[in-house]
């Protein structure tokens, strides 16, 4: 699951014990890619040090709702508008009679009335408070306003009793937070990767191949699922596992794989090409193995056929994405190609720099487009990889 990735959530945490759990929350958010920003009731300040979800969030934690500093910087209506999610854990009693009433008479209740965002509340308190009909019926007025609900749970109390009230788990909170975006950016389009090596014969026992180990094509199909996609991946010879919620079609050659992809291209609507296809394939393949008598012996060879400009030139083609593997000049030669291949998008990566490319677990890129380019900092695969899928996205939006 990282329906979260790249995500904004607005944590706002109100002044209940549980408070404590909330810096937990935070890295749970952040393990599933959410970006998090903090807001504090003042209740919650006397549980918690906004330093350590400061710290612990990377962002400055907002407390006051008049403050002309944060009002010059980030202030309420721009937090409002940031966030993608605002999740309130805990909610107290009061902070849910509050929210019921529409106050605006600190920071979180007033983000919580200007902002557009779904909001997902984690209540928290006494289980007699959380069985008092004032708490249920302002728990059942919010819900029938949108509000989601995670928990409460049952068990010991910090107070002593027994009973439901208990803040969920972090884990659980952030499951259900993850759980609201499954639509997905990319939720509905069916997305065909290309990923790997192909091998092309010589006889039946030797073949011109290269050392892409798929790696790069497999994140991307993942974050294509991820992301809602219904994903297949037409994969050359390679040593992983398919990813969950992926399609796998097994080729070997250039040739089978532009077949596999051609039959797939009615069904596609973004094309990523990240497969390291061979250029040339022997001119022709020897039905039995090629014997060393000779002392010198020489290859024909022809060239393969261009998949991803086929693709890209093909009548209602989907939205095509390229990667540019070059060692000079990267960013130029990307540029030709986009052009010469009827690219909508060019992932272009550098790849005499050793730490990343091939082998490696982690990749930095440039992504190109007609009219635009954004640069992705050296991270793992899978980040890459959403980062990308993130701007597909956001480019068949804006097209
Ligand atoms: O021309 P070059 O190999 O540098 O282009 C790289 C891009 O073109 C990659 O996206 C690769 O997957 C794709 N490609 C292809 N078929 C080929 C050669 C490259 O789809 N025969």
């Amino acid at each position: 699951m990282a329906h979260l990735f790249n995500r904004n959530v607005l944590l706002g945490v109100s002044g209940g014990i549980a408070a404590y759990k909330s810096a937990e929350l935070v890295r749970q958010l952040q393990e599933r890619g959410a970006r998090v920003r903090v807001v504090m009731t003042r209740g919650a300040q006397e549980f918690i040090t906004p330093l350590t979800l400061q710290a612990l969030s990377g962002n400055p934690v907002h407390t006051e709702l008049l403050d002309a500093g944060a009002e010059m910087g980030m202030g309420h209506i721009e937090l409002a508008r940031w966030a993608d999610l605002l999740l309130v854990a805990p909610a107290t009693a009061d902070l849910l009679a509050r929210l019921c009433q529409g106050r605006a008479d600190d920071l979180l209740t007033t983000v919580a009335l200007a902002t557009p965002a779904p909001l997902l509340l984690a209540p928290a308190m006494n289980q007699q408070m959380w069985r008092d009909p004032a708490t249920a019926d302002n728990v059942a007025t919010l819900q029938g306003r949108g509000a989601h609900l995670v928990g409460p749970a049952e068990g010991e109390q910090a107070c002593g009793d027994v009973g439901p009230g208990r803040m969920a788990d972090p884990a659980v909170i952030a499951d259900a937070a993850d759980a609201l975006f499954t639509g997905g950016e990319l939720s509905g389009k069916r997305v065909v990767v290309t990923a790997g090596p192909t091998r092309e014969a010589l006889d039946p026992v030797r073949y011109i191949s290269n050392h892409s180990s798929g790696k790069m094509g497999f994140a991307l199909a993942r974050a294509a699922a991820d992301a809602g996609a219904s994903t297949t991946l037409v994969s050359g010879p390679v040593q992983l596992p398919t990813p969950d919620h992926v399609q796998r079609v097994d080729v070997v050659s250039a040739q089978d794989m532009l077949e596999q992809c051609l039959t797939l291209l009615p069904a596609c609507d973004i094309f990523i090409a990240c497969a390291a296809v061979a250029d040339y394939r022997p001119a022709a393949v020897q039905d039995r193995k090629i014997k060393k008598d000779a002392q010198e012996t020489s290859l024909q060879l022809v060239r393969n056929p261009d998949i991803v400009a086929a693709v890209a030139a093909a009548e209602h083609a989907p939205f095509t994405v390229g990667f540019a593997a070059e060692t000079n000049d990267v960013l130029a030669y990307a540029r030709d190609k986009l052009q010469r291949k009827g690219l909508d998008m060019i992932v272009a990566n550098d790849v005499s720099d050793t730490a990343i490319g091939f082998n490696s677990d982690q990749n930095a890129a440039t992504v190109l487009w007609q009219g635009g380019e954004e640069a992705l900092q050296r991270a793992s695969k899978d980040t890459v990889a959403r980062q990308v899928m993130a701007l597909i996205a956001r480019r068949l939006t804006a097209g």
